[in-house]
């Protein structure tokens, strides 16, 4: 059998392991050829590939990023010079050329659709869930996870100090797009007072008035972790009632919509030095902002990102030598398992705002800011 793997995405650590896990178990076991498709879906398109063999699978298992390399593009929107060519069916026929069997990719939502799409065109895909955000549904958990969490953690833990020392606000914006698994994770675990997160909209005054709360009771600072992709009660509301028309209304009404919905979702960055701002003029303390960004993308992955990559790489080879396709495998309540990506596909796993952290979190005092 012949095997291709494609990293599609923002970067995640663990990617390394997981294309190790595939190509060893592969080679090694299945007596497979394994081809690596470079810089993800544009690469295949562009038919830019190497043969891993081995000695390339050797010492990557501890190596942050992706030795094949990323990008966010999505086929069906890739701009190749203008040619009005079928971008899946040139895919699938850079797939055919190198007579693969199968195309394991490696990546988050869009990956998974994107995926999907070249699975439902007639080529067999096989896919693996990797992001630091963690909000890929229909498994428990995402390799990259595990490592971005720590440095997340790691930051809040550091800023403690200083924010002491200081009698400060310190807000520490963390990754996660529209899902707050990070900020949650690295705010509970890091002893955040406050934690923000999208699924969980905010109400600036009530943060303000919890800061004020601990003040009186003698603590002169406060940590606030912020997801990126945290919001307003009121922003929120204005984007729930742009989705409606997004989902509901056709033609041009949808299409202004959606314009409106990126913008506000665009509006966000930036968000999180306007709430320092209006706490600073709220609560009449300081207010300090530190934005992780791409740090917790970076570097070493965790044990516990490597042997979930690894696993679920593992894995995926036995599910393809069996006969598996169009499948994602993932982690199920301790058991490896598949599931059609046509349930994956399209799909969010996002905080349920009663998660076992969110009530953990409540019940030592900390402010959502509801
Ligand atoms: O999906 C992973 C992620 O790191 C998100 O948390 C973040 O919003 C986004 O990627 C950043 O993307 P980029 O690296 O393209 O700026």
């Amino acid at each position: 059998m012949n095997i291709g793997i494609l990293t599609a995405g923002g970067d995640s650590p663990g990617l390394n392991a997981a294309i190790r896990a595939i190509g060893k178990s592969a080679i090694r076991t299945y007596d497979m050829q394994v081809i690596g498709f470079l810089d993800g879906f544009r690469g295949l398109m562009q038919n830019r590939m190497i043969r891993l063999n081995s000695a390339q699978l050797s010492g990557i298992l501890t190596v942050g990023g992706t030795i094949l390399g990323t990008s966010r593009d999505k086929p069906h929107k890739m701009d190749v010079g203008g040619t009005e060519m079928d971008m899946t069916g040139l895919m699938i026929e850079n797939c055919l050329e190198h007579q693969l069997d199968v195309l394991v990719c490696l990546g988050g939502g869009g990956t998974q659709k994107n995926a999907l799409r070249l699975h439902q065109q007639g080529f067999p895909v096989v896919t693996l869930p990797k992001t630091i955000d963690n909000d890929v549904w229909g498994t428990d958990a995402t390799f990259g996870f595990d490592t971005a969490l720590s440095i997340a953690t790691e930051a809040i833990d550091r800023v403690h100090s200083t924010a002491h020392s200081h009698h400060r606000i310190m807000l520490v914006e963390v990754m996660g797009h529209n899902a707050g698994w990070l900020a949650l994770g690295a705010g509970l675990a890091g002893g955040a007072d406050v934690i923000l997160i999208p699924e969980i909209p905010y109400d600036v005054q009530v943060i303000a008035d919890a800061i004020s709360v601990r003040r009186a009771a003698g603590s002169s600072f406060s940590i606030i972790a912020v997801s990126e992709g945290a919001r307003s009660v009121e922003t929120d509301l204005q984007m729930q009632g742009l989705r409606e028309i997004v989902e509901t209304a056709e033609g041009d009404t949808r299409k202004e919509a959606k314009a409106a919905l990126s913008a506000l979702d665009a509006s966000l960055e930036g968000n999180t030095h306007r709430l320092a701002d209006q706490l600073e003029e709220l609560t009449g303390l300081e207010a300090r902002v530190t934005i992780l960004g791409h740090v917790q993308r970076g570097g070493i992955p965790s044990a516990v990102d490597r042997l979930l990559a690894t696993r679920l790489g593992t894995a995926a080879v036995e599910f393809i030598a069996a006969g598996e396709r169009g499948v994602m495998v993932a982690t199920q309540g301790g058991h490896t398992v598949t599931v059609p990506l046509e349930e994956v596909a399209g799909k969010r796993q996002v905080v349920p705002p009663d998660h076992r952290w969110v009530k953990s979190a409540r019940t030592l005092g900390v402010s959502f800011g509801q």
